[in-house]
Order: structure tokens, then sequence, then C-alpha cells
């Protein structure tokens, strides 16, 4: 038995695997119907049934799609033939495209990412020692084999949610539930269906943003979740066509840390867990991980030591000081070293750095190594499996068992890892058992129906059991989502058109109107005011759950695809809305949902006397896994998708014989260029709705019949071309070798940093964004708080010490199956058939493992260096109201660096927004504090953030990136 094992409790541990693999293998391993072992079985089996949920599955490697075709035809022989011919094909495309690339590419200047060791120790800040204390109580006495349960997942549906590990039963820690995503609870039934992150950051509020992920994490919470998959701030947006980029909040830094803050935030305060993600450059689909795209490995995005801290660090930054409980690792390599197992990354920027107190978690599969992985600073690797999906194989699970037995991994660094995961379980309270009753969620994943399986991945008998309860979460969320996605959409262009009535223009406009039209045709109009509304992304299509994780562009556009995706429970379509706020008795609604207008008949006709015509376009991309026409993941270009230009210059062109006013509506998952119709005459005014979710067409209404005033701004640039974004814009969409090479060769100069940079003008600059009003920014103060210094106060000593155990290897007998146990195909157990093999010995550790290395000057607790996050200048603005209407109006703080020689500064980087609410002629004053972090740059050679003393800081406030009224200096 095992050590420290209360023999009452024993059956606790039988029952927690017999929840999920109650089964009829006897205790010999023969199923006691059919006669077959485990193994035999399994053969056996037959795959999941087809009414299975839909769920994500990585894009088939080769290897797959050529057994499917084996199995189809059957004819071996010829089959091995050619197997054998297309492995060489392959060899020498790769061979030969890497040779190439060592030819031509120059070494990129970033070199190998270094090495960090060892793994920093959770348990140092004064706001986690509580939970510390805690954990320690309960991890001194786990078993080893809990301790491995903690920190590895049972296998790809294994359990109800995305991910599940095992739980440490004797002791009393359960088993987690672990699930997507970042815009509401994926694979779930009556949730709510928020907006996405792009059209939370398109809101510029930091309450909106908080009472999202506080609403999401509710729903969550009653839907038995522990930890949620989200926010994600990574990709950040480097390229505006990245398929994941809708996921987060906006193509900038500061943004992204804000939002991705107040979600967290928001999630945690309902005592769930978030999970900032993906940490770090995962910022295209293209190549994130290995043989999704054929290859053996994942894209290595390299970056040079300042822009990793500066761009794609910095909002990890954030959500560590919010507190976040778990940051998810990325699939990608970051300089040639895979995130999971990239010990500068892990060890050194987030766990010594920034002094996150929290787990680090695989994102699913890519962990690819067992031990390094550890050593480097994985604390959880799910959903288990190893390199390979489903065939619960793991890297860690009886692995990492049989590592800490042979020393290989540092019973020490294990016993981090573990006691990382359960303070972070005490830290957001999760040890109350009212509020968090030890049970497996009310919903699955992996079926609709009432009933299924506990572990739906096995192949292994099992009982059926009540496995969704369609417990209504919901509430009243829908006004969040309703709000967010208002707010989320930006009035692009207005002259003067909107908003409009619910009788057509408003009385005057109309008159107006019909008096020009009048001149210019010589017909008078008289009647119902007619309306056209056109396009398929206005209406239902085959309805918003048609495709696997909305793996596809049809009807109106309220989400990207993959796993940052939910089901639908509703999607109220805008021509759903239009129709019933238009009032019938005045306006006459023609509708033509289709991407082609009709060429003849009486719909024909009735296009020409159009007076309004609302026309809706979108873009869509999503996660590498699902391919959808020519998006593979990452959009190939900006254009609107299934042929929306066309249909915009077609509607510009016929509405009301050209003489009709259009609006144009665009969903999308990022920048879109409008430069074929933009400029027309009669294109009168342009909403981006973003990615709005379920309340897409009322947040719509809203806005266009002006109950909202517009408020909404850019979380990117609309260049004039994807060229305009410049060469580290464009996404590596050919791999030119075995390990695709992504070097971040323009360093800071991403999105509107670039386009500042080179002077280019973009169609829309970042921050920009329409009201109904107009506001005026001026008369900018600067307070001093603080006096300039280079270098940060010095790191604190902690507050804190992290726990500590005895380092004896406990008996290799607790990680021996118990006996009797029953074992389900494919599930990761933390045991070992036997223990006789294990040798202990020197282990060959990675390079620089013996190399201490020196702790950060800019670290010392979470979110790093108190020192950085406190406010040295603060600046204030007044802001009016010089309108007609009441409105938001959202002012944005961008700081220029004094000049420092042999430095390159970025022309001005975003460091505060606001969004405040203001009647017409209300003025109110707006501060913005500016903490030392916010003025400091990275220093590569110091290792620390510096403050430029020289010189002046320059404060250039205003209404976007370019449009900037007050200014003020340090
Ligand atoms: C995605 C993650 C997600 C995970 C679990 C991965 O493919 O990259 O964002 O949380 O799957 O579904």
């Amino acid at each position: 038995m095992p050590r420290n094992l209360d023999p009452s409790k024993e059956g606790l541990l039988r029952s927690h695997y017999d929840g999920a693999a109650r089964q009829s293998f006897e205790d010999d391993g023969r199923d006691s119907e059919s006669g077959l072992d485990a193994t035999e079985f399994l053969d056996r089996a037959s795959p999941p049934s087809a009414e299975s949920k839909s769920f994500f599955r990585p894009r088939d490697s080769p290897v797959q799609r050529w057994s499917a075709l084996r199995r189809a035809t059957g004819r071996r022989r010829c089959c091995l033939v050619l197997l054998t011919c297309m492995l060489g094909l392959w060899l020498l495309i790769g061979i030969g495209g890497g040779v190439v690339y060592k030819v031509f590419q120059k070494e990129p200047p970033y070199g190998q990412s270094p090495p960090w060791y060892p793994a920093p120790k959770g348990g140092i800040a004064r706001t986690w020692a509580a939970s510390y204390e805690k954990a320690a109580k309960m991890v001194e006495r786990m078993t080893l084999a809990e301790k491995v349960n903690v920190t590895t997942g049972t296998g790809w549906q294994m359990g109800l949610a995305v991910g599940t590990n095992a739980p440490a039963v004797y002791v009393g820690f359960p088993q987690l539930q672990l699930q997507d995503g970042p815009l509401g609870i994926r694979f779930a039934d009556n949730i709510t269906a928020f907006p996405a992150g792009i059209t939370v950051g398109a809101t510029w509020n930091r309450k909106l943003m908080y009472a999202r992920g506080k609403a999401h994490a509710n729903e969550a919470h009653r839907k038995g979740i522990n930890v949620l998959l989200g926010p994600c701030v990574g990709p950040l947006g480097r390229m505006p066509a990245g398929g994941r980029n809708w996921e987060g909040f906006g193509a900038d830094p500061y943004l992204q840390g804000i939002a991705g803050a107040e979600t967290v935030k928001g999630i945690q305060s309902e005592g769930v867990m978030a999970t900032i993600k993906h940490f770090v450059a995962n910022e295209q689909e293209h190549f994130r991980q290995p043989w999704e795209w054929g290859l053996p490995h994942a894209v290595s995005s390299n970056i040079d030591d300042r822009t990793l801290h500066e761009l794609y660090a910095w909002p990890f930054g954030d959500a560590v000081k919010a507190g976040v409980a778990s940051v998810m690792c990325s699939y990608n390599q970051v300089n040639n070293s895979y995130s999971c197992g990239n010990s500068k990354l892990l060890n050194g920027i987030l766990k010594d750095e920034l002094g996150f107190q929290g787990f680090v978690m695989s994102d699913w599969l890519a962990q690819r190594s067992g031990v390094s992985t550890a050593l480097a600073g994985l604390d959880m690797t799910m959903p288990g499996d190893g390199l390979d999906w489903a065939k619960g194989k793991s890297l860690w699970g009886p692995e990492l068992s049989r590592a800490v037995l042979n020393g290989s991994v540092p019973l020490e660094r294990l016993n981090d890892m573990v006691t990382r995961i359960v303070a972070a379980w005490y830290q957001l309270g999760q040890d109350d058992e009212i509020k968090f009753p030890r049970k497996p969620p009310n919903f699955s994943s992996w079926t609709n129906d009432r009933l299924g399986f506990l572990a739906h991945g096995s192949s292994s008998t099992q009982d059926l059991v009540e496995v969704n309860k369609f417990l209504d979460v919901q509430s009243n969320h829908s006004s969040i989502a309703r709000q967010v996605a208002a707010e989320g959409t930006v009035l692009l262009k207005n002259d003067n058109l909107l908003p409009i009535s619910p009788r057509g223009l408003g009385d005057a406009n109309l008159k107006r109107r019909r008096d020009v039209v009048e001149r210019a045709t010589g017909k008078r109009h008289t009647g119902k005011f007619r309306v056209g509304v056109f396009g398929e992304d206005a209406g239902p299509g085959s309805g918003p759950n048609h495709c696997k994780d909305r793996g596809c562009n049809q009807g109106t556009l309220g989400s990207g695809w993959g796993s940052g995706a939910v089901e639908f429970p509703y999607l109220v379509t805008p021509i759903e809305t239009l129709r019933s706020r238009f009032d019938k008795s005045e306006v006459e609604l023609h509708e033509y949902l289709s991407n082609k207008l009709p060429t003849a008949g009486s719909d024909q006709a009735a296009l020409n006397d159009l007076e309004l015509c609302i026309v809706f376009a979108n873009a869509d991309s999503g996660e590498g896994f699902t391919k959808w026409d020519d998006v593979s993941g990452d959009r190939p270009n900006l254009n609107l998708q299934k042929g929306g230009d066309d249909l915009i210059l077609d509607v510009a062109s016929k509405c009301g014989s050209g003489h009709g006013q259009v609006v144009v509506v665009i969903h999308a998952v990022g920048p879109v260029l409008v430069e074929k119709w933009i400029e027309l005459p009669n294109v009168n005014a342009v909403l981006l709705a973003n990615l709005p979710g379920e309340e897409s067409g009322n947040a719509l209404a809203d806005v266009l019949f002006g109950d909202i005033n517009p408020s909404g701004h850019l979380p990117y640039t609309i260049g004039k071309s994807l060229n305009d974004y410049g060469k580290g814009g464009q996404v590596l969409y050919r791999p030119k070798g075995i390990i695709p090479q992504q070097d971040f060769t323009e360093g800071l100069y991403i999105d509107y940093r670039y386009f500042d940079k080179h002077s280019i003008e973009p169609r829309f600059d970042f921050g920009f964004g329409l009201s109904y009003t107009t506001f005026e920014v001026k008369n900018a103060q600067v307070t001093p708080w603080k006096s300039k210094s280079p270098l940060p106060a010095s790191r604190p000593t902690p507050a804190a010490k992290p726990p500590t155990y005895s380092d004896q290897i406990p008996p290799a007998s607790e990680v021996l199956f118990p006996a009797g146990l029953r074992v389900l195909e494919r599930y990761v157990y933390p045991y070992l058939k036997s223990v006789d093999d294990i040798v202990t010995g020197p282990y060959p550790y990675p390079d620089g493992y013996e190399t201490k290395q020196p702790l950060s000057g800019a670290g010392g607790d979470e979110g790093g260096n108190p020192d950085l996050w406190e406010t040295y200048v603060s600046v204030a603005v007044d802001v009016e109201n010089v309108g007609p209407r009441a409105g938001s109006a959202v002012p944005q703080l961008y700081l220029v660096y004094p000049a420092r020689e042999g430095v390159d500064f970025p022309v001005r980087v975003l460091r505060g927004f606001d969004k405040i609410y203001l009647r017409p002629g209300e003025s109110r004053t707006v501060d913005f504090n500016i903490t030392r972090r916010d003025l400091s740059y990275w220093d590569v050679q110091k290792q620390n953030w510096v403050m430029v003393t020289e010189g002046k800081y320059q404060f250039q406030v205003g209404q976007s990136s370019r449009d900037l009224t007050a200014v003020g200096t340090w």
C-alpha cells in the first residue's frame, strides 16, 4: 500500500477510477463476455459514434490519411510501394528545403533560446502566501502517484471537459475540469455565446471587459468547470491575416494587457481559474504544431529579447499582475525551442521575471518531450496524451513517475509543480465544497445525448451515465453580450446618414433626400420608404451551428472558428431585427439575402426604386485544425470573402439606380480592405461590427437606429493593402524547410507602429472610431509623482518563502498499478506495471542546466518588480461633448519616448485609455496614471526595464493614434 495512506480511504481511489472506468474487464484483464483482453478488445472496438458532438481533431497527418486509404482499398503491396515513394519524396523535399534554407537564409540574430535553470519555485508572493501554506499541507501528504495525477491530463476525451487531470483522492484534491474558451463555454448547451475578444477590444471599455469575464465564469462555474481556457492575448496580431487574432483583443500589447487583465479579474471574481494563453508568439496557424501541416516540427517564432518583452510577453505580465491562476504555453517554438519546453520563457521570463505564482499548462499536445519540459518549467500537461492524439501514451503520467524514481526529474520540481496547482485551487477558493462540489461537469463535451460515457475516448466498455443535464446558465448575460457587441461596433464612415429611424431616414432627412433624388432623376417618389437588405451575412444561412466548431463561413458571421468558438444557443440575425425594427406602416423592406443580385424579375426591378440599401459582407478565419475554402486557419489575404466587394459595388451602383444611399455592415475577424468602395459617393456609412456573438442583430440595430451612440474604436489598423503592414505583417505560408522559421525582424514595428515609422497612410488608423456626436480632447496637464531614475528599485526580498518538503524519493511501490484496479484503454494513469527496470544514475541534463541563473532585477513579486507598477507621472485631459447627442468618448494616451542614442523607439505607443459617457455640452477631466513599466524600454544589456532620464517624455492624447489634440511633456 502506498505511503501515508489511510486504509479506510483506499476505496476512494478505486471509486474514482471506477467512476470513469466502470466496465466489464475482469481482474485478469479479460472481458467477461467476450473473453478478449483489453488490447484485443480495443482492436475490435468501433470508433466513437457519428452522433458524437463535433470535437476538434487535429488535421489528419499524412500517415493517418494513408491508413484510411489503405483500409479503404485493402491493396497492401501496391500501397507499400506508394508509401515508400511518398516517404522518399517527402524526405527529399524536406531535406532539400532544409539545405536551401540553410544556404540562403542568414542565421537569425536571435540564436537558440538560452537555458534558464532551475525552475523558480512558487510561493514568494504575499498575495498567494496563505494559499501556498494550505497547499503545502496537502501536498506533503500526497503519494507520488497522486502528485503525478495532479500534473497530468487523463487523455483526450477521457473526461467530460476538454481537459481533466486526475485527483489526489486520499488528500481530497479533486479532478479539475478545464474548458474552452475565450468567448463562452465550448461544447456546452444553454450558455451565452459572447462577442469575441476582438469585439471586446473594440469597446475600449474596461468595465465591460470585466463584466464579460465575470458573466462567462459565472456560467462556467454553474456548469461545473474549475479552469477556463481563456482569455487569449497571443496571438497579439503581428499579422493582420493571422487566423486566431480574433480570440484576442487587438494588435497592441497595452490594449491586450488591459483587456486580458480585466477579463482575468472578472473570471476569477467568480472563483473560476482563468488561463491566459498562448505563451507566446503563436502568431500564425500555418505550421503551428508538428504533423498538423505535414511537417515534423512546429514553426519557430524567432524574436529578439527586447521585442519579446515589449510586445509579445507584455500582456502576459498584466495577467500575472492581475493574479491569473494559469498560463497556457503555446504550440510553436520560440527561437527554436518549443514554448512548453523553453526554460528561458517559462523559468526565466514567466516565473522569475514576472513572478508568476500559478501553474503553466501546455496547449493540447504542445508538450513535445517529457523530462526536459518539467525542468523547463511546465507544470501540467494537457490533455495528457503525449506526442499523438488519443493514444494514451503520455510523456508524463507513468513516465513522470518513472522519471522521479530514477532521479531525472528532481522530486523538488515535481513538488513545485503540484504545489503551484494546488495553491491556485486554494487561491480561488475552490476548496469550498459547497461552491465547488467535487463532481464532473453537468455537460459532456462529446455527446448531446443525456446519457453517455464518462471516458468517451476509451473503447473499453463502460456504463452509460447521465452526462448532460442541460442546465440553463445564461441568466441575463445576453444583455452584457448585447452591450459588448454594440459598444464594439466601430462606425468608420458616416456622411450624415446614420442613425436612421424605424420610419426610414427620419422625417427631415427623408424630405431632403427625396428632393435631391427628384432633382437628379425627375421622378417623384411617394409612398413608403423603400429599404433593401443585401448579403448572405445579413441572414441565417443554414443556421449558426451548421459547421463543426463554426469551421465555415455561411450565414451571418458571429464568431471565428476553432476551440475559441461555442455552440450558439441562438443567433439573432441582422435581418430578423431589421424586419421587426422598421415600422411596416412606413417602410417597405426588400430582402436579398445572397451575395449575388438578381438579374431579372420583380426583385431586380425593385432595386431601382430603393432609397436605402444596407449591405452586409464578411471575412472569417480560425484555428488551423480546420480549413474552409482557401482559408487554412490564417486568411490568404485581407479581402472580404464570398464576393463581398463585388456585392457592395453592385449594390452601390444599382440601389435606387445609383441614387439610393448605402450603408455597409462588415462582420470580420480582423482588418479587411475597403479600398474598392470606401470612397464611392453613395456609400454613405460603414459599420464594422467585428464578431458580435449571439446578440448580433439586436446590437447592430441599437447602433443603426441610434439607441446606442457608436463608441467602438479600431483595435487594429486598417491599411490600404496587405503590403502596407510590411514584411513582418505577412503570414509564412510556405515552410521553406523542415522547421519553418518565422523571423520577427520588424522588431517592435507591427500594426500602427509600423505605419507610423514608415509614414504609411492607413485607410483607418488604430484607435479610430466615429460617433453620432463630436468630442474634443484638450488641455493636457502633467503631474509628476516620482522623479525619473533609470532602473527600478532593487528587487525586493520575497514576501514569503516557497514551501519545502522532504527530498526522500518515495518508495516505488507508490506508483505500481493498485491491485484490482480496472484499467481503461487509452486512459492515462500515473502507474507503472513494474518498477524493476528503474535505474537511478546520472542523467544527461540539458545544456546550461548546471548553471544557476542570476535572478532578474525586473522580478521579485507577482507581476515582477513592484516598482514597475508604481505611477511616476499622471496626465489629465479635458474631454468635452460638443455635439448634439449624448455618447461615450474614448480618449487614448500615446507616449513618445525622449531620444536616446543607440536606442530606437517607435514613434508613439499606446499607454492609456478610458471610456466616458458625456451628455451634450458636458465636459469631464480624465486622468491617466503612467507607471514605470509604461515609461521604460527593455534594455537587453542590463536585462531590466530602463527609464530614459534625459530629455522629455511626451504624452499625446486624443481620439485615435493619429488624432492627438492634447499634448503634455515630462
Ligand atoms: C487550442 C487551445 C485550446 C485547446 C483545448 C488547442 O488546440 O490551441 O487554445 O484551449 O486546444 O481545446
